[in-house]
């Protein structure tokens, strides 16, 4: 006993000089540090022309709901010119707005009325790719210098007379990832669809081009870039075959039967990373925040840490985290992530974004708020993606409805299996029609049908509502503890999760998730050490608590799927 307590001690003291160390060496007063950035999903977030797709100044007239939520930072995903197969992520003009959005004069009337209410504003940055309706990519195709070299060309393997393509690569978006151009006589490399050729980082020019970019968006005082698909950025020059994974179960066309070790996390990517935040921090004013965005393993997303992205996306709620993970589970992902990060820099939760199922989809309508909950009181950055903090859940789609390549590519048997489209539906705000998204007669993607009792006006006045819930959650960030105590992550038994934030001579934060869908009760002050009379600073509908309630954690009873804060 005597040895569990001194173990626990050393432990408890190493976390504690692991913290010290780690706020010494971010500067605790980056402003992104301890608050929640917020996705804006341009094409569903706020119509003002009622042409049934969002733009930006819907993105400006709404701005005072990000206030209201108390978020930090509104990231855009893709405001370019583009033709849109990808829905903005193929872009034709990387420094022009595309017109389905507005204009240059209404980004800068969004930046300067954010920049009023004091919001910094995120652009995403798409660097692997351009669309092929690029001026860059037909010049490219007619090997006009130095376009010749922006995207990555190679000739034709002949099998008994045969074209074929260059090796086996496959493309995200489901089949081999080259595309023969006639008139070039050369395959290209396409990581995504078709229609957005990969940019080659071994050309100079390119690599200043895109530099240029960065500047262009510096000079009209964006705050940073979230950084898309950067893993895929550079392809190994030997063009090989990449290896196959046995049994995987998925057809040959599909990227998952590929060990990717050609194609993504090549060591020449984090190089350009480096370069890009020399850039971004010689130019003036705010402090520029960097986000990345690689589906990859824990060590090659952490190196992004080192060659300076402040924000490598961390997607465990997305990915390693499922709705029958059981406490041990969340512990363990948690704690891995957390022990991995390097000194001195800062932790952060993707709640939910617009490549994936709505979290409260994928966890289930009565546990909306538990991730929230989850990526609120745990260290660093929380990144929420628009929708979800009022609840919305995924509109389901007919074949004949589906317009993501990601989902048409995969044909009409398996295209609800990697579809997009349902977490992408326009923004609900209130009962009115189209959810108050738009006032024309046709949206873009459907109206979840819903909205009627689900959106913010009605939220507004509900008291247990995912929107209330979520507006404590973000102000959670704003609490010392939170800020800087130590975190205990604890699976009591197999249904409860706990996660105890702690300082020295402070009460410490508490959340507990029942993660059954039964009652359960458990001495949770024994279990966790904490105080036996604790006060409800949350709760989730399914928790049937007050704001306010005190609590006693030595026998605390929860009901199936409610979680709940405690101070
Ligand atoms: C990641 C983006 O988030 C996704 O929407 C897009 O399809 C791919 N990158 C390609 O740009």
């Amino acid at each position: 006993m005597l040895l569990t307590v001194v173990c626990v001690k050393l432990i408890w003291g190493l976390v504690g000089l692991r913290e010290s160390v780690a706020q010494n060496a971010t500067g605790k007063d980056e402003w992104w540090r301890d608050t929640f950035i917020y996705q804006v999903y341009p094409r569903s977030f706020k119509d003002s022309n009622g042409d049934g797709v969002g733009d930006l100044n819907g993105i400006t007239s709404k701005l005072e709901h990000l206030v209201d939520l108390g978020v930090s930072t509104v990231w855009l995903s893709p405001i370019y010119a583009s033709p849109m197969v990808d829905f903005g992520y193929d872009i034709s003009n990387f420094t022009a707005i595309d017109p389905i959005f507005g204009t240059i004069d209404d980004f800068k009337r969004l930046t300067t009325r954010a920049k009023a209410l004091k919001l910094k504003v995120v652009l995403d940055f798409v660097p692997n790719h351009s669309s092929d309706k690029h001026p860059w990519f037909l010049k490219s195709v007619q090997r006009i210098k130095p376009f010749d070299e922006y995207y990555i060309w190679k000739d034709a393997k002949m099998v008994n007379g045969t074209r074929k393509p260059p090796n086996n690569w496959l493309s995200e978006f489901q089949g081999s990832a080259w595309q023969w151009n006639d008139q070039r006589k050369q395959y290209y490399y396409h990581e995504f669809t078709v229609g957005q050729p990969d940019l080659n980082y071994r050309s100079t020019a390119l690599q200043e081009e895109m530099k240029n970019v960065f500047r262009f968006w510096l000079n009209l005082g964006v705050d940073g870039f979230r950084v898309d698909a950067i893993n895929f950025l550079v392809e190994d020059s030997r063009f090989l075959d990449e290896p196959k994974i046995p049994n995987t179960g998925f057809q040959d066309t599909d990227p998952r039967t590929l060990r990717h070790i050609y194609t993504s996390d090549q060591n020449e990517t984090y190089d350009i990373v480096a370069s890009w935040r020399k850039l971004v921090d010689s130019t003036n004013g705010t402090r520029k925040i960097i986000l990345t965005e690689a589906y990859t393993t824990l060590p090659y997303a952490m190196k992004y840490y080192q060659f300076g992205s402040n924000i490598p996306f961390n997607f465990i709620f997305l990915r390693n985290i499922t709705s029958v993970s059981k406490p041990v589970d969340y512990k363990r992902a948690i704690d891995r992530y957390l022990n991995s990060i390097p000194a001195g820099y800062v932790a952060n939760w993707v709640t939910g974004n617009h490549d994936n199922s709505r979290v409260a989809s994928r966890f289930g309508p009565h546990r909306a708020d538990q991730i929230t909950m989850i990526a609120a009181i745990l260290p660093g950055v929380g990144i929420i993606y628009n929708g979800d903090e009022i609840g919305m859940i995924d509109r389901p789609m007919s074949w004949n409805e589906t317009i993501d390549p990601a989902g048409c590519n995969a044909g009409p048997s398996r295209y609800n299996l990697t579809s997009r489209d349902p977490a992408r539906t326009p923004f609900q705000w209130d009962s009115s029609i189209n959810a108050g998204f738009s006032t024309g007669k046709k949206t873009w993607l459907p109206v979840h049908s819903n909205y009627k009792t689900l959106n913010l006006q009605a939220e507004k006045t509900t008291q247990k509502s995912s929107y209330a819930i979520t507006k404590r959650l973000i102000s959670l960030k704003q609490n010392p503890v939170v800020q800087r105590g130590t975190t205990q992550v604890t699976a009591i038994y197999d249904a409860f999760l706990g996660i105890a934030r702690r300082l020295p001579n402070q009460s410490p934060v508490v959340l507990i998730v029942n993660l059954y869908n039964h009652s359960m009760h458990y001495d949770v002050a024994t279990f966790m050490n904490i105080p036996k009379q604790m006060t409800v600073y949350v709760a989730n509908a399914a928790a049937n608590l007050s704001i306010g309630a005190k609590i006693n954690t030595s026998f605390l009873q929860l009901p199936g799927n409610a979680s709940v804060i405690l101070l």
